[in-house]
């Protein structure tokens, strides 16, 4: 009783607080940053244009940093790795850090450790896997015609490549799952005592469960990265052992919910815009464009932090030293600025600029596997459901920097050549020799 009572007058504090913040903040611009409310995080978009209009470059009282929405100083920040550090505190994580949170040169060093699994060329050699693995799931929703496609398809697809690539047995999936969830709290604004001790309780089972398979991996090596990372790590200075937990866990967390995200969104924005999808049905040439504006239109990562090394100026304003900064991904890329009719989303469209992936030294080394990964997934989806719509208005993730929505469930019509209920039964036969697939009566 007394500790339910504690808590309900901790969250009222809390709440007065967070009032008394967001009002200096609107008293001294005229406009907040609030992503809370189940609302905006339903639709951020008209709170960017807002700010992006009368105060490009906001100090938020309530994130405790500067944001930016213009397109133009978003990317300068993400370009300018000497002024704007990505260098974090880990202490407070209690593990070391990956390459995400290093300034060069031991970011330079941890990158390239890993850089070569994922060019375009290597991952390329991965298509016919991913095919095999969107197919299986989408195979194994059997004869559904109302399906959440996050839970069949977006979710799974991510972790299973990954997860094989790495070299960690996919049976696990559930629990990596859990563990990719409460780790990418990490990345939030604003943590609750809760969510920091869930973040690091996950991020300590990671770190124990990674150490199991490193050990089994030092007897006998494999042709996956737990196997070259532990070469690297042999070779004395060029990876501890710590920064080879902390590269597994990034790598492992890092493409789970953005690429789970880009299908989510982006099939939820082609749902939206019926017309936009049928054009996309119809010429299949489009559909790297498509990615490109899906990424755009609704951006799985919406926030990318900085904290700023010596005192700048930027659009009249002065940043200190030490301040953090916030380039507002999703914000940028609806600048008008930028590109034309933002609003809009054309799956044809020419500005394929956007910032999705980041920029600069950080940009997205998983960039090529998510391209690869989503248009395998939508070129698949189009092809096996010749219909498709959205059943239920999808609730959006609690999570403002990663932008996902929870369920999307839909109602489809599978294409009659491909329904696994019209699937025809075969048995095989003996003929002239050779073994032979026949219908069975
Ligand atoms: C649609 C899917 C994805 C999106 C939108 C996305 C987005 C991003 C962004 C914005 C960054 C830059 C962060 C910064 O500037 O600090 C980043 C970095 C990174 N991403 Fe992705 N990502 C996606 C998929 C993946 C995948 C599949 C992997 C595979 C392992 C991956 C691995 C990484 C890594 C390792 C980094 C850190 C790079 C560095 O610090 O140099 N990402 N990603």
């Amino acid at each position: 009783m007394m500790k339910v009572c504690y808590k309900s007058i901790r969250r009222a504090l809390k709440r007065i607080a967070m009032t008394a913040l967001l009002a200096w903040e609107w008293l001294e611009s005229g406009v907040t940053f609030d992503l809370s409310s189940d609302a905006v995080r339903a639709d951020p978009y008209a709170t960017y244009e807002r700010l992006r209009r009368k105060d490009p470059v906001h100090y938020s009282r309530l994130a405790g940093g500067w944001v930016l929405t213009r397109y133009e100083d978003a990317q300068a920040v993400l370009l300018d790795h000497h002024r704007f550090s990505n260098m974090q505190a880990r202490s407070d994580y209690g593990q070391d850090a990956s390459m995400l949170d290093l300034d060069p040169p031991d970011h330079t060093r941890l990158r390239s450790l890993v850089s070569k699994a994922f060019t375009p060329r290597t991952v390329a050699q991965q298509e016919p896997r991913v095919q095999q693995i969107v197919d299986e799931l989408l195979e194994a929703a059997g004869e559904q015609d109302h399906l959440d496609l996050i839970e069949v398809l977006a979710f799974p697809l991510p972790v299973i490549v990954i997860a094989e690539m790495i070299g960690v047995p996919t049976e696990d999936l559930e629990q990596f799952k859990e563990w990719s969830n409460a780790i990418v709290l990490s990345l939030e604004p604003a943590r609750s005592d809760e969510q920091v001790r869930r973040f690091r309780r996950a991020s300590e089972e990671l770190y124990e469960y990674f150490e199991g398979i490193i050990a089994q991996r030092r007897e006998a090596p494999k042709d996956d990265l737990i196997s070259a990372l532990l070469e690297a790590e042999d070779e004395g200075d060029k990876l501890s052992h710590l920064e080879l937990l902390a590269t597994l866990e990034l790598l492992l967390v890092a493409g789970n919910e953005t690429t789970r995200n880009l299908i989510g969104n982006g099939m939820l924005a082609l749902l939206r815009n019926p017309h936009e999808m049928e054009r996309l049905r119809e010429d299949p040439s489009l559909l790297d464009t498509a990615i490109d504006e899906l990424l755009r239109y609704d951006s799985p990562v919406q926030l990318d932090g900085r904290h700023l090394l010596e005192d700048v100026e930027i659009g009249g304003k002065q940043l200190w030293a030490g301040a953090q900064v916030v380039a507002a991904v999703g914000a940028a890329n609806r600048d008008p600025a930028a590109f034309s009719n933002p609003e809009k989303l054309d799956v044809g469209r020419e500005e394929r600029s956007h910032i999705s992936f980041g920029r600069g030294i950080h940009f997205c080394l998983g960039a090529p596997l998510a391209l690869l990964e989503a248009r395998i997934a939508f070129a698949t989806i189009l092809k096996k459901f010749s219909s498709i719509r959205l059943s239920a208005e999808p609730e959006y993730r609690p999570q403002v920097v990663l932008r996902g929505v929870e369920a999307l469930w839909v109602q489809v019509e599978w294409a009659a050549e491909l329904a696994p209920s019209a699937a025809v039964e075969t048995h095989t036969v003996e003929r002239d020799g050779s073994l032979l697939d026949i219908p069975s009566e």
